[in-house]
């Protein structure tokens, strides 16, 4: 049986490492920070992910799944997965390689003849052939390979085990034969293999990732265009979807994406399109980006219109701060960026969410947070729905009418029960619903 090393164990790294142990295989994980080290030995999560303390305190207990800050720990692995970050660079809009670069270095003194080391970690194109050529200097005896991961916040134990495709890039028969044995279980459930080169392993990700940050701007334009003439955005992507060549998956309108992915991504993809010499072929991704800014600033036009420009004193009620439910990841977060726009406009912000109050405070010290539904509403001016956490869809309108000052609610994900709110007495508005 392999013996595998993930190295950076953060979303990506945490969740394959107790997957693969799930799978049978012996796992080391490896991280330069020790509180994470010293948490995860413990079986314990640092962030919520549904399932996956669950699933890591079982592999832990099981003896198959161990974690260290010690690289010399990974000698005897097989295949060794890069799963560290790689975020947007201060100031540019190209992504940090860093802790990409630094974990090659770092494994490449111990691993052993005939182990292959794995990128997950969402790259530039072009990065993995500049590692390969690193690690020819570095440790001759080990190749490079890349394996892009699409799992979702939310989702990712699921997308992990049960992935909707496995891409690989290699540069030789012997590396796919020893990724195919790692992934034998999955292959054995049909999920299909698609094995290919390096560069297109690399582009595969990040023009899915491209992908679906199109659809989410399209139909928010979409929305846009509603808001104008009067029509509902709703409807009108019910309608498309019901045709499979656009699928109705990806076409929510509201206030856009966030988190720490697509909108980086596209980013960084804009930036290695430009030093490849192929900047207006990405070009519309610009546009998609500014689209996705637009969303949060719509939001907060359809508050001043509603209670008033000046929201200076006025109580706004924020449910959600989290980029999506089912998670407490805040980076990049709409429903916070709005929640922080509207306090620096005066108002008095206070923000609920069932899980990422924590990280919103440590990003946004200055908003008033309660992890109590009724407190964050009572005698609020208006209520925004910012992250679609299915406990908002649960709140009665009716009983929450008589605590509030004003029942105006703006569904800014177009998720609440419309006329449900409607005949408790609520004055409803959405983002593109005319
Ligand atoms: C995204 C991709 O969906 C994954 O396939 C990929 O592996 C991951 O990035 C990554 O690169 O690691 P994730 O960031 O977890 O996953 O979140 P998504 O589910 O894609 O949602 C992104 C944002 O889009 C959220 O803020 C969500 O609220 C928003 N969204 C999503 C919409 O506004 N409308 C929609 O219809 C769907």
């Amino acid at each position: 049986m392999l013996k595998l090393s993930v190295i950076g164990t953060g979303y990506l790294g945490a969740t394959h490492a107790a997957a693969m142990s799930s799978l049978g295989f012996e796992v080391v994980g490896v991280d330069v920070d020790e509180s994470k080290i010293a948490q995860l030995r413990q079986g314990k999560v640092p962030f919520y992910e549904p399932d996956l303390e669950d699933l890591l305190r079982a592999e832990v207990d099981s003896g198959r799944l161990t974690f260290t800050t010690d690289f010399s720990a990974v000698a005897d692995c097989d295949v060794h997965f890069v799963c560290v970050g790689t975020p947007q660079k201060k100031g540019s809009l190209a992504a940090d390689l860093t802790y990409v670069d630094a974990s090659v270095v770092a494994l490449a003194p111990h691993a052993k003849a005939g182990s292959i080391i794995v990128g997950k970690s969402t790259v530039p194109v072009g990065t993995a052939a500049r590692l390969a050529t690193l690690l020819k200097d570095l440790n001759r005896h080990v190749e490079l390979a890349w394996n892009p991961e699409f799992l979702r916040e939310g989702f990712a134990v699921e997308d992990t085990l049960r992935p909707n495709r496995l891409v690989v890039g290699v540069t030789s028969e012997s590396s796919e034969a020893i990724l195919k044995e790692a992934y034998a279980p999955l292959i054995a459930n049909n999920v299909p293999w698609i094995c290919t080169d390096l560069a297109t392993a690399e582009l595969v990700k990040v023009a899915a990732n491209s992908f679906l940050a199109t659809k989410i701007s399209f139909i928010n334009a979409m929305a846009e265009i509603c808001e104008v003439a009067g029509g509902d955005v709703t409807m009108l992507a019910k309608a498309i979807g019901y045709d499979p060549r656009i699928g109705s998956r990806f076409l929510q309108a509201g206030i856009g994406f966030g988190g720490g992915c697509l909108p980086k991504d596209i980013r960084a993809f804009m930036a290695r399109s430009e030093e490849l010499g192929a900047k207006q072929s990405l070009e519309f991704l610009r546009e998609i980006d500014s689209i996705n800014q637009r969303a949060r600033q719509r939001m907060i036009d359809l508050v001043r219109a509603d209670i008033g420009q000046d929201l200076k004193g006025k109580k706004i009620a924020v449910l959600g701060a989290a980029f999506k439910p089912d998670s407490d990841d805040v980076r990049d977060s709409p429903a916070l960026d709005i929640a922080a726009q509207i306090h620096a406009a005066g108002a008095d912000v206070w923000v609920h969410d069932p899980k990422a109050l924590h990280p919103a405070r440590s990003r946004f010290p200055d908003l008033n947070y309660t992890e109590n539904i009724d407190e964050c509403m009572r005698d609020s001016d208006a209520t925004l729905h910012l992250t679609e956490w299915k406990v908002y869809r649960e709140i009665d309108p009716a009983v929450m009418k008589s605590k509030v000052k004003n029942p105006t609610v703006i569904d800014g994900r177009n998720a609440l029960d419309r006329d449900l709110w409607i005949r408790a007495g609520w004055k409803f508005r959405a983002l593109g619903r005319g």
